[in-house]
């Protein structure tokens, strides 16, 4: 069968998360897995693909969930599907996170915008073997309160004894309890070794950049500092090209890469 060719999925529920973020579920024709940090090329037939990485988590073998913010032709497309309709996904593709690396360590795992998806299905991968990992420290930031996805699970994931979740928003309204400032402002005072310490990162990539001079401040080895990037992709398959990053394609070496691999390339934040 052509690599290129997708297999049916059935969009058999949308959640809504916020005024330009959607949760798909789907039900894959196929028997389908993937691992967590791995992506998608979705495809809405006749029309047009895109990648996207599974926001559910990995062990679920017979549903997976694509969260989606509305940025373009494709996205708008997906937020205007139905339930029901059938779509078509190709993959998955790349490495995703190296688990077993993160064995016994303590985590920091810093999400911004809909960059909480990919970073979702890492959480509930850690979460099923929790008692490999020493302590996990979760932060996340979105533009406003409305902004903040899966708001009606977030207790969930405080909810977990080695866990400490951190939320902020960059604005707030007058009726906001919670923090108030950008991401970054959440990483001081730490509960955890930071020169021992991984620091996984998923959001915009001006998020990512702060992010990652903060950790590399606060004394974060460049080598235990994990990024999941993203760049215009076409094939997916380490082919076409669309998606170099210096000697990297995107698509085929990542899209997670240690900090310590990509951090003087000049165009990686682009
Ligand atoms: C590996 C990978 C995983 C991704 N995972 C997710 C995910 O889980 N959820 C999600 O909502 N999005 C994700 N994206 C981004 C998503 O693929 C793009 O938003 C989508 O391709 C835009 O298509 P479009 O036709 O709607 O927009 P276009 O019409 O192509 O572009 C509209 C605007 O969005 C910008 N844009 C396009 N592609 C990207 C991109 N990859 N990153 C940032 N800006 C972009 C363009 O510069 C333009 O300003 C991921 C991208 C990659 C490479
Ligand atoms: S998307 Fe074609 S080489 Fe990566």
């Amino acid at each position: 069968m052509s690599l290129y060719l997708p297999n049916k999925v059935t969009l058999i529920k949308i959640i809504e998360e916020t005024p330009t973020i959607k949760t798909f579920v789907f039900k894959p024709h196929v028997s389908f897995s993937f691992k967590t940090g791995q992506f998608v090329e979705l495809t809405y037939p006749g029309a047009g693909e895109a990648p996207f990485t599974p926001s559910s988590s990995p062990n679920k073998k017979d549903e997976f969930e694509v969260t989606i913010m509305r940025v373009g032709r494709v996205t708008e497309l997906f937020h205007n599907a139905k339930e029901g309709e059938v779509l078509g996904v190709r993959g998955p593709y790349g490495n995703g996170y190296p688990l077993d690396d993160f064995k016994g360590k303590e985590l920091l795992i810093v999400g911004g915008g809909v960059g909480l998806a990919p970073l979702r299905s890492l959480i509930y991968a850690l979460y099923a073997r929790i008692n490999d990992f020493k302590k996990i420290v979760i932060c996340y930031g979105a533009r406003s309160p409305q902004d903040i996805i899966y708001k009606y699970q977030l207790d969930e994931f405080k909810d977990q004894t080695k866990v400490e979740f951190r939320l902020t928003v960059d604005r707030a309204e007058p009726t906001w309890k919670g923090n108030v400032g950008i991401v970054t402002t959440t990483l001081d005072k730490l509960p955890i070794d930071t020169k021992s310490a991984t620091g996984i990162v998923c959001g915009p990539p001006i998020m990512m950049k702060f992010v990652s001079l903060k950790l590399l401040e606060l004394g974060f080895a460049p080598d235990k500092v994990y990024l999941s990037m993203e760049k215009n992709m076409s094939c997916g398959l380490g082919k076409c090209g669309h998606c170099r990053l210096g000697k990297y394609y995107i698509c085929k070496d990542g899209p997670v890469f240690k900090l310590q691999d990509i951090k003087d390339m000049w165009d990686i934040w682009d």
